[in-house]
Protein backbone atom coordinates (compact mmCIF):
# COMPACT_ATOMS: atom_id res chain seq x y z
CA UNK A 1 0.00 0.00 0.00
CA UNK A 2 1.62 3.51 -0.92
CA UNK A 3 0.63 5.16 2.19
CA UNK A 4 3.08 7.44 4.26
CA UNK A 5 2.45 7.03 7.84
CA UNK A 6 4.77 9.56 8.77
CA UNK A 7 3.84 11.98 6.58
CA UNK A 8 -0.41 11.57 6.76
CA UNK A 9 0.86 11.60 11.09
CA UNK A 10 2.38 15.07 11.09
CA UNK A 11 -1.04 16.44 10.06
CA UNK A 12 -2.53 15.96 13.18
CA UNK A 13 -5.73 13.46 14.02
CA UNK A 14 -8.83 14.36 13.10
CA UNK A 15 -10.26 12.67 15.76
CA UNK A 16 -8.80 10.92 19.12
CA UNK A 17 -10.46 8.87 21.09
CA UNK A 18 -9.99 6.95 24.49
CA UNK A 19 -7.91 4.38 22.59
CA UNK A 20 -7.78 5.58 19.28
CA UNK A 21 -6.80 8.05 16.71
CA UNK A 22 -8.29 8.74 13.64
CA UNK A 23 -6.10 10.70 10.69
CA UNK A 24 -7.28 12.08 7.04
CA UNK A 25 -5.53 9.76 4.12
CA UNK A 26 -7.45 11.32 1.27
CA UNK A 27 -10.93 12.42 0.83
CA UNK A 28 -11.65 8.62 0.58
CA UNK A 29 -9.63 6.96 3.62
CA UNK A 30 -8.55 6.78 6.75
CA UNK A 31 -5.78 5.75 8.67
CA UNK A 32 -6.86 4.22 11.90
CA UNK A 33 -4.12 4.10 14.73
CA UNK A 34 -4.55 1.85 17.77
CA UNK A 35 -2.90 2.90 21.06
CA UNK A 36 -1.60 1.40 24.15
CA UNK A 37 -4.81 3.37 25.89
CA UNK A 38 -7.38 1.22 27.88
CA UNK A 39 -10.11 2.78 29.69
CA UNK A 40 -13.21 1.34 31.39
CA UNK A 41 -16.37 2.89 32.86
CA UNK A 42 -16.45 5.60 30.45
CA UNK A 43 -12.50 6.57 30.61
CA UNK A 44 -12.95 6.66 34.60
CA UNK A 45 -10.12 3.45 35.24
CA UNK A 46 -7.52 4.42 32.43
CA UNK A 47 -3.70 2.98 32.11
CA UNK A 48 -1.37 2.37 28.94
CA UNK A 49 -0.29 -1.35 28.49
CA UNK A 50 2.65 -1.38 26.04
CA UNK A 51 2.13 -3.62 23.25
CA UNK A 52 -1.64 -3.61 23.49
CA UNK A 53 -2.09 -1.19 20.53
CA UNK A 54 -0.33 -3.49 17.82
CA UNK A 55 -2.00 -6.11 19.36
CA UNK A 56 -5.65 -4.79 18.77
CA UNK A 57 -4.62 -3.38 15.07
CA UNK A 58 -3.66 -7.25 14.47
CA UNK A 59 -6.49 -8.57 15.93
CA UNK A 60 -9.31 -6.26 14.86
CA UNK A 61 -7.35 -6.39 10.74
CA UNK A 62 -7.27 -10.48 11.04
CA UNK A 63 -11.28 -10.29 12.31
CA UNK A 64 -12.13 -7.68 9.40
CA UNK A 65 -10.48 -10.10 6.93
CA UNK A 66 -12.65 -12.78 8.03
CA UNK A 67 -15.97 -11.28 7.92
CA UNK A 68 -14.98 -9.61 4.43
CA UNK A 69 -13.81 -13.35 3.33
CA UNK A 70 -17.88 -14.05 4.27
CA UNK A 71 -19.48 -11.58 2.20
CA UNK A 72 -19.78 -9.36 4.86
CA UNK A 73 -19.44 -5.32 3.80
CA UNK A 74 -16.79 -3.53 6.11
CA UNK A 75 -14.59 -0.40 6.35
CA UNK A 76 -11.60 -2.27 6.22
CA UNK A 77 -8.93 -1.82 3.44
CA UNK A 78 -5.36 -3.14 4.81
CA UNK A 79 -3.33 -3.31 7.35
CA UNK A 80 0.31 -1.23 8.52
CA UNK A 81 2.82 -2.23 10.87
CA UNK A 82 2.59 -1.73 13.80
CA UNK A 83 -0.82 -0.22 15.04
CA UNK A 84 -2.28 0.63 12.18
CA UNK A 85 -5.59 0.27 9.89
CA UNK A 86 -6.55 1.42 6.75
CA UNK A 87 -10.27 2.37 5.97
CA UNK A 88 -13.24 3.53 3.83
CA UNK A 89 -13.78 7.09 5.36
CA UNK A 90 -17.76 6.63 6.88
CA UNK A 91 -20.42 8.64 8.70
CA UNK A 92 -20.27 6.40 12.04
CA UNK A 93 -23.63 5.69 13.55
CA UNK A 94 -23.81 6.68 16.92
CA UNK A 95 -24.88 3.53 18.08
CA UNK A 96 -23.29 0.60 19.90
CA UNK A 97 -24.58 -2.88 18.16
CA UNK A 98 -24.12 -5.34 20.86
CA UNK A 99 -24.94 -8.92 20.61
CA UNK A 100 -25.03 -11.41 23.26
CA UNK A 101 -24.62 -15.23 23.03
CA UNK A 102 -23.96 -15.46 27.26
CA UNK A 103 -25.59 -13.25 29.70
CA UNK A 104 -22.26 -10.72 30.98
CA UNK A 105 -21.73 -7.49 32.28
CA UNK A 106 -24.22 -4.92 31.89
CA UNK A 107 -26.99 -7.87 30.85
CA UNK A 108 -26.30 -9.42 34.58
CA UNK A 109 -26.54 -6.10 36.57
CA UNK A 110 -30.40 -4.77 35.13
CA UNK A 111 -31.81 -8.10 34.24
CA UNK A 112 -31.74 -11.39 36.31
CA UNK A 113 -29.39 -13.43 34.42
CA UNK A 114 -27.07 -15.20 35.65
CA UNK A 115 -23.13 -14.96 34.49
CA UNK A 116 -22.12 -17.02 32.25
CA UNK A 117 -25.82 -18.56 31.55
CA UNK A 118 -26.62 -19.89 27.38
CA UNK A 119 -28.99 -17.76 26.29
CA UNK A 120 -32.10 -19.25 24.12
CA UNK A 121 -31.15 -17.13 21.20
CA UNK A 122 -28.89 -14.36 20.48
CA UNK A 123 -29.51 -11.01 22.23
CA UNK A 124 -28.96 -7.70 19.99
CA UNK A 125 -29.08 -4.68 22.05
CA UNK A 126 -28.86 -0.81 20.57
CA UNK A 127 -26.91 1.70 23.05
CA UNK A 128 -26.78 5.13 22.38
CA UNK A 129 -23.12 6.35 22.39
CA UNK A 130 -22.97 9.11 24.31
CA UNK A 131 -20.66 9.70 26.81
CA UNK A 132 -23.05 12.50 28.07
CA UNK A 133 -25.70 10.53 28.83
CA UNK A 134 -24.10 7.44 29.68
CA UNK A 135 -24.38 5.22 26.25
CA UNK A 136 -28.31 4.70 27.53
CA UNK A 137 -29.92 1.55 26.01
CA UNK A 138 -32.06 2.84 22.22
CA UNK A 139 -35.63 1.26 21.32
CA UNK A 140 -36.35 1.66 17.61
CA UNK A 141 -38.11 4.32 18.26
CA UNK A 142 -36.00 6.69 20.54
CA UNK A 143 -33.52 6.01 17.85
CA UNK A 144 -35.92 7.23 15.18
CA UNK A 145 -37.13 9.94 17.12
CA UNK A 146 -33.13 11.41 17.48
CA UNK A 147 -32.80 11.22 14.09
CA UNK A 148 -29.79 8.44 14.51
CA UNK A 149 -30.80 6.08 11.58
CA UNK A 150 -34.13 5.18 9.40
CA UNK A 151 -36.42 2.64 10.15
CA UNK A 152 -34.94 0.54 7.42
CA UNK A 153 -31.47 1.63 8.78
CA UNK A 154 -32.31 -0.32 11.98
CA UNK A 155 -33.48 -3.39 10.33
CA UNK A 156 -30.51 -3.73 8.43
CA UNK A 157 -27.90 -2.83 11.34
CA UNK A 158 -29.69 -5.98 13.48
CA UNK A 159 -29.18 -8.20 10.28
CA UNK A 160 -25.49 -7.67 10.35
CA UNK A 161 -25.03 -7.44 13.75
CA UNK A 162 -26.66 -11.35 13.58
CA UNK A 163 -24.18 -12.20 10.32
CA UNK A 164 -21.39 -10.84 12.29
CA UNK A 165 -21.91 -12.82 15.10
CA UNK A 166 -22.83 -16.29 12.90
CA UNK A 167 -19.14 -15.78 11.66
CA UNK A 168 -17.01 -14.44 14.33
CA UNK A 169 -18.67 -17.33 16.57
CA UNK A 170 -18.28 -20.14 14.73
CA UNK A 171 -14.79 -18.63 14.01
CA UNK A 172 -13.71 -18.18 17.29
CA UNK A 173 -15.88 -21.75 18.34
CA UNK A 174 -12.71 -23.41 15.55
CA UNK A 175 -9.81 -22.29 17.31
CA UNK A 176 -11.07 -22.86 21.39
CA UNK A 177 -12.55 -19.45 21.70
CA UNK A 178 -16.05 -18.84 23.52
CA UNK A 179 -17.33 -15.73 21.73
CA UNK A 180 -19.61 -14.49 24.92
CA UNK A 181 -20.70 -11.13 23.35
CA UNK A 182 -19.02 -7.82 21.63
CA UNK A 183 -20.01 -4.61 20.62
CA UNK A 184 -20.12 -3.32 16.53
CA UNK A 185 -20.27 -0.01 14.89
CA UNK A 186 -21.50 1.10 11.54
CA UNK A 187 -20.63 3.34 9.18
CA UNK A 188 -22.22 4.88 5.95
CA UNK A 189 -20.28 5.17 2.90
CA UNK A 190 -20.51 7.75 0.33
CA UNK A 191 -22.83 5.57 -1.45
CA UNK A 192 -25.16 5.28 1.34
CA UNK A 193 -23.88 1.47 2.72
CA UNK A 194 -23.78 -0.11 5.95
CA UNK A 195 -20.77 -1.54 6.49
CA UNK A 196 -19.18 -2.44 9.74
CA UNK A 197 -16.55 -0.35 11.00
CA UNK A 198 -14.62 1.04 14.06
CA UNK A 199 -12.90 -1.89 15.84
CA UNK A 200 -13.39 -5.74 16.76
CA UNK A 201 -10.99 -6.41 19.38
CA UNK A 202 -10.48 -7.93 22.95
CA UNK A 203 -11.69 -4.06 24.00
CA UNK A 204 -15.17 -4.56 22.47
CA UNK A 205 -15.50 -8.40 22.78
CA UNK A 206 -15.93 -10.77 25.49
CA UNK A 207 -13.97 -13.77 24.59
CA UNK A 208 -13.42 -16.52 27.02
CA UNK A 209 -11.11 -20.18 26.64
CA UNK A 210 -13.64 -23.03 25.68
CA UNK A 211 -11.76 -25.41 28.01
CA UNK A 212 -10.86 -23.25 31.07
CA UNK A 213 -13.32 -20.43 30.62
CA UNK A 214 -10.27 -18.26 31.20
CA UNK A 215 -11.31 -14.63 30.59
CA UNK A 216 -9.34 -13.10 27.28
CA UNK A 217 -10.74 -9.74 26.74
CA UNK A 218 -10.93 -6.64 28.65
CA UNK A 219 -12.40 -7.56 31.53
CA UNK A 220 -9.37 -8.78 32.88
CA UNK A 221 -8.79 -5.22 33.44
CA UNK A 222 -11.93 -3.48 34.20
CA UNK A 223 -12.25 -6.16 37.54
CA UNK A 224 -8.24 -5.92 38.23
CA UNK A 225 -7.64 -10.13 37.23
CA UNK A 226 -4.14 -9.59 35.96
CA UNK A 227 -1.95 -8.57 32.84
CA UNK A 228 -4.22 -7.95 30.29
CA UNK A 229 -1.69 -7.90 27.47
CA UNK A 230 -0.40 -11.10 28.03
CA UNK A 231 -4.24 -12.55 27.19
CA UNK A 232 -5.10 -10.31 24.10
CA UNK A 233 -1.17 -12.25 22.92
CA UNK A 234 -3.44 -15.25 23.61
CA UNK A 235 -6.45 -14.33 21.33
CA UNK A 236 -3.67 -13.13 18.58
CA UNK A 237 -1.76 -16.51 18.40
CA UNK A 238 -5.24 -18.80 18.40
CA UNK A 239 -6.49 -16.59 15.44
CA UNK A 240 -3.16 -16.76 13.62
CA UNK A 241 -1.41 -13.42 13.69
CA UNK A 242 1.35 -14.06 15.78
P1 LIG B 1 -21.71 -4.60 28.60
O1 LIG B 1 -22.06 -5.96 29.15
O2 LIG B 1 -20.84 -3.81 29.52
O3 LIG B 1 -22.92 -3.85 28.16
O4 LIG B 1 -20.82 -4.86 27.30
C1 LIG B 1 -21.28 -5.62 26.21
C2 LIG B 1 -20.17 -5.77 25.18
O5 LIG B 1 -19.86 -4.53 24.57
C3 LIG B 1 -18.85 -6.27 25.75
O6 LIG B 1 -18.30 -7.20 24.83
C4 LIG B 1 -17.97 -5.07 25.84
C5 LIG B 1 -18.49 -4.18 24.76
N1 LIG B 1 -18.44 -2.77 25.11
C6 LIG B 1 -17.69 -1.90 24.34
O7 LIG B 1 -17.05 -2.30 23.38
N2 LIG B 1 -17.68 -0.57 24.68
C7 LIG B 1 -18.38 -0.07 25.74
O8 LIG B 1 -18.33 1.13 25.99
C8 LIG B 1 -19.15 -0.99 26.53
C9 LIG B 1 -19.93 -0.50 27.71
C10 LIG B 1 -19.14 -2.31 26.16
N1 LIG C 1 -15.41 1.76 26.51
C1 LIG C 1 -15.69 2.33 27.81
C2 LIG C 1 -14.45 3.01 28.33
O1 LIG C 1 -13.41 2.85 27.80
C3 LIG C 1 -16.30 1.33 28.75
C4 LIG C 1 -15.76 -0.07 28.79
O2 LIG C 1 -15.38 -0.64 27.77
O3 LIG C 1 -15.76 -0.65 29.88
O4 LIG C 1 -14.46 3.74 29.30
Amino acid sequence: MEIDVKEIIKKGPIYSGKAKSIYEIDEDRVLIEFRDDITAGDGKKRDVKRGKGHLNALISSRLFEVLEENGIPTHYLGYIEPVYMVAKRVDIIPIEVIVRNIAAGSLCKRYPFKEGEILKRPIVQFDYKSDEYGDPMLNEDIAIALGLATEEELKKMRELALRVNDVLRRFFDERGIVLVDFKIEIGRTKDGELVVADEISPDTMRLWDKETMDILDKDVFRKDLGDVVSKYEIVARRIGCL
